[in-house]
């Protein structure tokens, strides 16, 4: 195929598969919670791009108006501008730190992003769905929500009575004002429709059913989608109204939209219709404590405007410290940044995905992050260190399959094995293993398609623990030691002796080669670290490699004594030091 087709075919067929993070609130600094959304959506994109016929694009970003913004900057006596720009910084940072391959780091203050939202006021109120009325309702400030007086409770806190909302435990206050409001019991039943006919529109399927129940049986509120601009002054405003602001959610959500260019390209004879090759429909990834917002509000602000719904909503659970969820207004976070300095980077991204699932809420502990750091090191790059010494040659086990050498080789290990009883253990063992390693992508993929990350990692594990059995109980050192020790072997013999070592050594550096690739998306680094120390092509780092002999160019200089261990022992924190 030449370049030019080949560019042509993967412009012209593949629309890139969208996947955004929600847009943090900026009035704290970020923590792990952030960085799992963040990981969940990096590790998806990055899964999608290492398969070169196949584009990605991730969304992340900071929702950056509203009162909770508001009242953090008059707290801190500064402009809200100041420290959104402040914040907002930090954010960017962990992504960056963390190795976050975003491709646009969206902030609400965006001109761009601005703009989109005063077309899509203007969209609603010419259609007809906006309307100007009063309300009165308990506020959560920390929410960015009203919630209906059922939905609160009166509390003591500090010697004082506060009421709170039941769910988040937040709190709330009584507010009376005249709002723009959005009939959304207009496209309750539409909306039902469509979750009924679309059961994989929202991840888990507990939190389908939960949605859905709820539409079906609770008939929705008019949503209030301003506040006097006397009261909220740090928000977009309502165009052609100075006295109103527009509502933080309306605004936040419509984010996600204005990455894709809308309304550019989308408009045909007065309908919006996605373009081929535009971004739009994306894959939303969220925490379960906004799943109303992303599950019935934006879906209904998109029935309303005509444009095509999300492909999917993933929505994760929480990280809790100390039994509760981790959040900025408890101030239980888990600085990440923190972390990684000491853990490394790529371990805490392993960890982070390794221990987690969507469904249920996971306990961050430092003793779980060291084991899971430990066996990286232990396994993962233990084979790399077991094949990666002065006495076997990673390059010379390559050649020796590219030469065909290996076409008699379960003749030889009946031959030849030390031990007769275990030849059928190792028999077996090998072929397990080129099936399971021949398997991988395909296995892995099932998985991560479905943000299923915690068994797709334990399927990776499976096939590293396998070369690590087959090396331990073929013992190809003691083939070594032999050619070492009896001179009197004959030139077959020893021939033969090396095509054992050999294929022992090609399976586990074959092993090592293909998971490396494979991990890419969860551990960029080190896989990068170990994928240069075996002389890896860089366009040869993708799923077109995943099979055993895909690539049969590499190895050169991997025996060599100048390298370092990919992954070091972990040093007494300096903080431990003074303890002592
Ligand atoms: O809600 N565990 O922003 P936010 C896991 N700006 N994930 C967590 C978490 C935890 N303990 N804590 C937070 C907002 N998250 C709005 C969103 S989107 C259009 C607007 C993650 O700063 C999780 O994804 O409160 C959660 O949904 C999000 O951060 C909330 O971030
Ligand atoms: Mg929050």
């Amino acid at each position: 195929m030449t370049l030019r087709y080949s560019l042509f075919k993967r412009l012209k067929s593949t629309k890139p598969f969208y996947v955004t993070t929600p847009i943090f609130y900026v009035n704290a600094s970020p923590h792990i919670g952030h960085l799992y959304s963040m990981l969940i959506a990096d590790t998806r994109s990055r899964w999608e791009k290492l398969n070169p016929n196949k584009f990605s694009y991730m969304l992340t970003g900071t929702d950056e108006h509203g009162l909770k913004i508001q009242t953090a900057a008059e707290k801190q006596g500064i402009d809200p501008k100041v420290l959104v720009d402040r914040v907002t910084g930090n954010f960017k940072e962990l992504s960056n730190k963390l190795d976050i391959n975003y491709d646009r780091f969206i902030r609400t203050t965006d001109k761009d992003h601005v703009n989109l939202t005063h077309y899509f006021w203007n969209v609603m109120e010419e259609k007809g769905f906006i309307e100007k009325g009063s309300h009165s309702g308990w506020y959560c400030v920390s929410d960015e929500t009203f919630y209906p007086e059922a939905n609160t409770e009166e509390i003591e806190k500090d010697g004082k009575k506060i009421r709170i909302s039941s769910e988040s435990e937040n709190e709330v206050v009584y507010q009376e004002e005249t709002n723009y409001f959005f009939k959304l019991s207009a496209f309750q039943d539409q909306l039902v429709q469509y979750l009924q006919n679309n059961p994989d529109f929202i991840k888990p399927q507990h939190r389908y059913k939960f949605i859905l129940n709820e539409l079906m049986t609770t008939k929705l509120p008019d949503l209030s989608i301003s506040r006097p601009s006397s009261r909220l002054k740090w928000s977009i405003e309502v165009p052609n109204d100075p006295s109103q602001k527009i509502y933080v959610w309306f605004d936040a959500l419509l984010n996600y939209l204005t990455a894709t260019g809308f309304p550019n390209g989308f408009l045909q004879d007065s309908k919006y219709i996605t373009p081929e090759d535009n971004l739009w429909p994306a894959t939303h990834i969220i925490g379960k404590d906004i799943i109303r917002f992303h599950c019935i509000y934006w879906p209904i602000f998109l029935l309303a405007a005509g444009i095509d719904l999300p492909k999917q909503v993933i929505v994760h659970s929480h990280w809790l410290c100390e039994g509760f969820k981790m959040s900025k207004s408890l101030g239980n976070v888990v600085d990440p940044i923190e972390i990684s300095e000491y853990y490394g980077i790529d371990p805490v991204r392993f960890f982070l995905m390794e221990n987690s699932n969507i469904e249920d809420d996971c306990k961050f502990s430092e003793t779980l992050l060291e084991r899971s750091r430990d066996s990286l090191l232990g396994k993962y790059c233990n084979l790399l260190t077991r094949i990666g010494g002065g006495k076997f040659d990673i390059r010379e086990s390559v050649e020796y399959c590219k030469k065909g050498k290996f076409d008699d080789i379960s003749q030889l290990i009946q031959n030849y094995s030390l031990k007769k009883d275990i030849v059928p253990s190792i028999l077996q063992l090998s072929t397990d293993l080129q099936d399971d390693i021949n398997n991988l992508y395909t296995q892995m993929d099932e998985k991560i398609i479905n943000f299923d990350y915690i068994r797709a990692v334990q399927t990776w594990w499976q096939v590293i623990n396998q070369a690590n059995q087959l090396f331990q109980i073929s013992e190809p050192w003691l083939y070594i030691r032999a050619l070492k020790s009896s001179s009197g072997l004959d030139d077959k013999t020893i021939e033969d002796y090396k095509k054992l070592i050999n294929y022992y050594v090609f399976l586990c550096s074959e092993t090592i080669r293909i998971s490396s690739i494979l991990i890419q998306p969860i551990m960029p680094n080190l896989s990068k670290d170990i994928l240069d120390r075996l002389n890896i092509d860089i366009n040869m780092r993708n799923s077109d490699y995943v099979k055993i002999g895909a690539d049969l160019n590499y190895g050169d200089g991997a025996n060599s004594n100048k390298h370092k261990l990919p992954l070091q022992k972990l040093q007494p924190r300096v903080s431990d030091k003074i303890d002592d």
